[in-house]
């Protein structure tokens, strides 16, 4: 496998909870390298645009005014297998299914404020890492 790149997001419930140093140390860890970061508060539209792709779902509003709701930490991690990697750092989307040691094991609080997010295929991290970062703030 080549070596990638895949978009990240330190979600409201944990910069909220000094977590920001603790998560990046977990992906560290795990050998995925911290190319692009920087702590933003999003707008609603912003929020709005970013998880369009769940727009229909039930969870959709109280998923976007949780993620403008206090800064966030976006970044972008470049490794081996980088997407699959931060996924399995990760863990499952709801803490109560994560595996012992993954982040939303040790750190989320609920299926909606689960600490972080990551790119779940190659064309989505693309979008996701044009939608925040310009290519001068990718330095590798
Ligand atoms: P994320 O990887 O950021 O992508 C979409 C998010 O929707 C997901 O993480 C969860 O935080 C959130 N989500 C998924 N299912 C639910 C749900 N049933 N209730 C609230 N939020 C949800």
């Amino acid at each position: 496998m080549a070596i990638q790149r895949t978009f990240s997001i330190i979600k409201p419930d944990a910069t909220k909870r000094n977590l920001t140093g603790a998560i990046a140390a977990k992906f560290e860890a795990a050998g995925l390298r911290i190319v692009a970061s920087k702590r933003i508060q999003l707008s609603l539209a912003q929020a709005q645009t970013f998880y369009g792709v769940h727009s229909e779902r039930p969870f959709f509003g109280e998923l976007c005014e949780f993620m403008i709701s206090e800064p966030i930490v976006v970044q972008v991690l470049e490794g081996e297998d980088a997407i699959a990697k931060n996924r399995e750092v990760m863990g499952a989307t709801n803490p109560a299914d994560a595996d012992e040691g993954t982040i939303r094991k040790e750190f989320a609080l609920s299926i909606g404020e689960n600490s972080v997010h990551g790119s779940d295929a190659p064309e989505t991290a693309a979008e996701e890492i044009a939608f925040f970062f310009s290519g001068l703030e990718l330095v590798g």
